[in-house]
């Protein structure tokens, strides 16, 4: 499966179900904010999902955690919790990175 990061100059990376969205970010040597360390505990490795959420496995019970306090949006994942679904086919997820934790060394186009 294909993830794209549109505010990031549309760079595409594979993503396997055998790891976590921000796992996979970091083995493209991709930077991304993770303020807990990917403990689910602060909500800043969040990604905005522009297109294939229905791709994405279910929420985990961190996410729902946070949707039920309005921390996370309905188009809104936690990187460092959600692995992509056992699918064949060669999906594509579009994700943008939320300006409110972008990285201040990094260029993004929007
Ligand atoms: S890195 Fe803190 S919730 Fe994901």
């Amino acid at each position: 499966m294909r993830l794209t990061i549109k505010n990031l100059q549309g760079k595409t990376i594979c993503i396997s179900e055998k790891n976590t969205i921000l796992q996979s970010l970091g083995e493209n040597a991709i930077d991304w904010m993770q303020a807990c360390g990917a403990k689910g505990r602060c909500t800043t490795c969040k990604m905005v999902v522009l297109q294939g959420n229905e791709y994405l496995a279910d929420y985990t019970e961190v996410e729902k955690k946070f949707v039920a306090q309005k921390r996370l949006l309905a188009n809104e994942r936690l990187a460092c919790q959600v692995k992509p679904k056992n699918l064949q086919n060669d999906y594509e997820v579009i994700i943008q990175v939320p300006k409110t934790y972008q990285l201040p060394h990094i260029l993004y186009n929007d």
